[in-house]
């Protein structure tokens, strides 16, 4: 299968130090891929190379077969690749659904305001998003505070609306980076839900970033560890599991 997202000995450097280090991955559309690795080994500098957030130093990324690693973070976004953060991305001073709303608009390239306008064809195209991005919170358990500010919902809340807002487009690929940090166990399992959904029913490419183990586990089709930049083992999770480089990253013995 041609893989959705490419990434092709790419290296990501901040002045000494080799954040990114000569990794090539593929995700195919359907696969849920995780990456893991222990703190500081290059799990989000590699999604904003991804996403455009950072710029590479040397390789290739492609998406769809195109190259997007000299594309700005907006194109990239625009061609479908859809991202969380790991530290939050919301607008703090709009509620959940308007920031659902906000991504949608981006992927249209129309402005957020121009949707606020009052031209009959842009009220209508708004309800129809608006009914959208309910369903979507409704879906993710979110649908009760659709009209909270972003800033006065839990940390679990917010990361879900990321999601929604990340998914609101169907984008072919989701970067997810730790969203289960702050979820309930059984939020978490409903997320854990949610991505096999995605990627079994809407064939949408996942990569993930994740330190909740079990959660790896039970969705990826395949797992990426990276110790120090370096990519030591690509393989189905249970193999994984087993592999000798992988607990020698996370227990820090050679
Ligand atoms: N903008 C930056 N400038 C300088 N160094 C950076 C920058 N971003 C990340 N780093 C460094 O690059 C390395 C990789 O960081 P990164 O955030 O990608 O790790 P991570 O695997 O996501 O870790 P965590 O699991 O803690 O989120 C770290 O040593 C970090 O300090
Ligand atoms: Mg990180």
């Amino acid at each position: 299968m041609a893989a959705l997202l490419e990434l092709t000995d790419v290296s990501v450097r901040f002045g000494g130090l080799t954040a990114v280090d000569n990794v090539s991955l593929s995700v195919a559309a359907g696969e849920v891929c995780a990456l893991i690795g222990p703190n500081g080994a290059g799990k989000t500098t590699l999604f904003n190379a991804v996403s455009g957030n950072a710029v590479i130093n040397s390789g290739a990324i492609r998406f769809q077969g195109e190259e997007i690693h000299r594309l700005t973070p907006h194109q990239i976004s625009a061609k479908g690749v859809r991202r969380t953060f790991q530290n939050g991305g919301l607008f703090a001073h709009l509620t959940a659904l308007e920031n659902v709303l906000v991504g949608l608009h981006t992927r249209v390239d129309s402005s957020f305001l121009g949707l606020l306008a009052s031209a009959p064809a842009s009220r209508r195209a708004e309800s129809a998003a608006t009914a959208r991005a309910r369903e979507l919170l409704d879906l993710m358990q979110v649908g009760h505070v659709a009209d909270n500010l972003a800033s006065d919902l839990s940390g679990g809340q917010q990361r879900m609306v990321e999601i929604v807002r990340a998914l609101a487009t169907e984008p072919p690929l989701l970067l997810l980076d730790e969203p289960a940090v702050g979820l309930a166990p059984h939020m978490r399992e409903q997320l854990g839900q949610i991505i096999r959904r995605l990627a079994g029913e809407r064939g949408i490419g996942i990569l993930l970033i994740e330190h909740a183990i079990e959660l790896v586990m039970n969705v990826s089709d395949r797992v990426v560890v990276l110790n120090y930049g370096k990519k030591v083992a690509d393989a189905p999770p249970a193999q994984v599991r087993a592999d000798k480089a992988v607990l020698e990253a996370y227990l820090g013995h050679a």
